[in-house]
């Protein structure tokens, strides 16, 4: 009986209902629920699988099930069916965006690609298919130092779209990168201001913010990764509080793996605008996801041809990833 499941444990009363259904949909459709860790904590906690893009990825690939319900945005949600196209992929919101992709036209990046022959086009996933099937190689926050560093040295590196993220690939590798000029609208406004007045009203706190975010607040990080890194860093660094620098959504994860720690999300740049809140990512709802599963739309399709574009690049970045690598000793 759900009402037993882990699912059901802290669902407040007037949502039991729908988290019931929820869940007997998932089962009569066979359906697998992937989430990324910015979505509401009352999704988190009915996904089968929440994860960082590459880790979903992997999961979407090796899927048995019938369906996908994807919570996340839906460059994710299509990755997840290039990488599994005999599953039904589901998403209960298809405007779940990203301005990371806006900024990115395919027609755009392929006029910007045409003007560095021999150039590698190395491209962060959060981009449209057609940008995918334009590029040579997908990359993620926790994947792409490992890949680039894997390019012969000398070749220049095209990287699309996310300009702040590029900027950090490059000083961490110290290759020469040219950098398409997108930014992440939530990443892109964290307060300067706000992080360093933090910092002095909380002198012990560590700090850990996602390389989507502007030089100015990596420079006073303690820990920059995707994610999935950053909810490993609060688990095993020993501060008692942390300052955030993500999207807040991840700090249900951070609550249940290191509890007794706190976690003080920076604000915005904009005071009590909650423009740190990825305003794509929660345009997923219970009460969307439940009606896609009860309807089987919205529902990604993608042309065969594209979809074999898409997973060229997409292949590299998992078998990168994967890639053991000599030590240098
Ligand atoms: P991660 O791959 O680190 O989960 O990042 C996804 C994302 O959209 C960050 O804004
Ligand atoms: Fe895109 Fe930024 Fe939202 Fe991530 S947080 S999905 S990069 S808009």
């Amino acid at each position: 009986m759900d009402a037993l499941s882990p699912a059901m444990r802290n669902v407040p009363a007037h949502r039991e209902d729908l988290v019931a259904e929820i869940l007997r949909l998932k089962r009569e459709r066979g359906a697998v629920l992937l989430a990324h860790y910015y979505q509401d904590a009352e999704i988190q906690d009915l996904a089968d699988f929440v994860g960082d893009s590459l880790e979903l990825a992997r999961a979407a690939q090796r899927a048995e099930a019938k369906v996908i319900a994807f919570c996340g945005v839906r460059f994710m949600a299509e990755t997840a069916k290039i990488l599994n196209p005999d599953a039904e992929v589901l998403i209960p919101d298809l405007e779940a965006g990203c301005s990371l992709e806006e900024s990115c036209p395919p027609e755009a990046f392929a006029r910007w690609r045409a003007a560095y022959p021999g150039a590698v086009a190395v491209t962060y996933i959060n981009c449209s298919a057609a940008v995918k099937a334009l590029s040579d190689i997908i990359v993620t926050s926790s994947s792409a130092e490992k890949i680039i560093r894997q390019i012969p040295a000398g070749q220049t590196v095209l990287f699309a779209p996310d300009r702040h993220l590029g900027n950090y690939l490059a000083r961490k590798t110290g290759r020469n990168m040219v950098l398409w000029q997108g930014t992440c609208i939530v990443h892109e406004q964290f307060s300067h201001k706000a992080l360093v007045e933090l910092k002095i009203e909380h002198p012990e706190a560590a700090v850990a913010a996602h390389p989507e975010c502007p030089e100015p607040i990596l420079a006073l990080a303690d820990h920059v990764g995707s994610t999935s890194s950053i909810l490993r860093f609060v688990q095993e660094n020993a501060a008692a509080e942390f300052l955030i620098a993500t999207e807040p959504g991840i700090i249900h994860q951070m609550e249940k793996l290191a509890p007794g720690k706190r976690f003080i999300s920076v604000p915005g740049s904009s005071g009590e605008c909650g423009c740190n809140v990825c305003p794509y990512m929660r345009r997923n709802t219970l009460e969307n996801l439940h009606a896609c599963l009860r309807d089987g739309v919205p529902r990604l399709e993608i042309p065969e041809e594209l979809r074999l574009a898409a997973l060229r690049p997409l292949q590299r970045m998992l078998d990168m990833s994967a890639a053991t690598l000599p030590t240098g000793d």
